[in-house]
């Protein structure tokens, strides 16, 4: 049986590059996106290069969904090998980007999909990758939350990603046996989210995702890596 692998906002960008990409490596992707149809169409592309791959609807926000998908990955797969928290927005409106001009309703936004629902995701695949001692956890984050180069700007994106990265040193302070917990940046990575101007492709974003996603036993757990390398907080 394939280990399962479950990465949230998989419908573009870098999840569905970590999507593709693990899916190659053998692994059955439960593809995860807001919209079905996106996830189907993700779907119909693996099974065509002839991986193994489910689609299922998840605004991760919302803890009926992510309630239903673990009780999906129960009854279908009866395991949960890999998460990949994915799913993330940039909360910040133009022209309240910086500290005198942040507004709560987007801190709030911010916090809602890139830590809390990161941490509900978590809060379902942890006690099953303890039940069947693995598991490897990929936190999406960004240079941006690093306190040693913090800078200016994008006050509500950097604040949910700071707090993503404390959740990935709490989850692996709790965490069994058998399970690595990390944060990744992906680097500057042209998607809707980073751009037309930033210099990587998605597959460079994502090969250090897939890095963090198939770590071997004796891998790390409890830090922050780009390109598979440590980074400082
Ligand atoms: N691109 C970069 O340069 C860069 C740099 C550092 C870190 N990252 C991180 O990498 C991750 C992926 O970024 P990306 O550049 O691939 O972004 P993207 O192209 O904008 O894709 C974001 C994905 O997240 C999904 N999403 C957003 N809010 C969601 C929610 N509440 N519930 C479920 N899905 C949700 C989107 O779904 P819809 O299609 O439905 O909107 C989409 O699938 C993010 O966590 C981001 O912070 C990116």
């Amino acid at each position: 049986m394939r280990p399962v692998a479950v990465i949230t906002g998989a419908n573009r960008g870098i999840g569905r590059a970590t999507a593709e990409g693990l899916a190659r490596l053998g692994l059955h992707i439960v593809v995860c996106a807001r919209r079905k149809s996106a996830a189907d169409e993700v779907v119909a592309g693996i099974l065509e290069e002839g991986g193994a791959a489910s689609a299922f609807a998840l605004e991760v926000t919302d803890r009926a969904q992510v309630a239903a998908l673990a009780a999906h990955i129960d009854q279908a797969h009866g395991r949960w090998d890999v998460l990949v928290n994915n799913a993330g927005l940039l909360p910040d409106a133009p022209g309240h980007q910086d500290l005198l001009s942040a507004r709560n309703e987007d801190l709030l936004q911010g916090f809602e999909t890139n830590t809390l629902g990161a941490l509900a995701m978590m809060q379902v695949a942890l006690p099953r990758m303890a039940a069947g001692g693995y598991g490897r956890v990929v936190n999406l984050s960004t240079g941006m939350a690093g306190l040693s180069e913090m800078g200016g700007g994008h006050l509500g994106y950097r604040l949910s990603k700071v707090a993503l990265n404390a959740l990935t040193r709490i989850a692996h302070a709790e965490a069994s046996a058998g399970v690595l917990v990390n944060s990744v940046c992906p680097g500057w990575v042209k998607t809707e989210m980073g751009g037309p101007n930033a210099p990587r492709s998605v597959a460079d974003g994502a090969r250090g995702v897939i890095w963090a996603a198939t770590l071997p036993e004796d891998g790390p757990s409890g830090g922050f890596f780009r390109d598979g390398k440590p980074i400082p907080w």
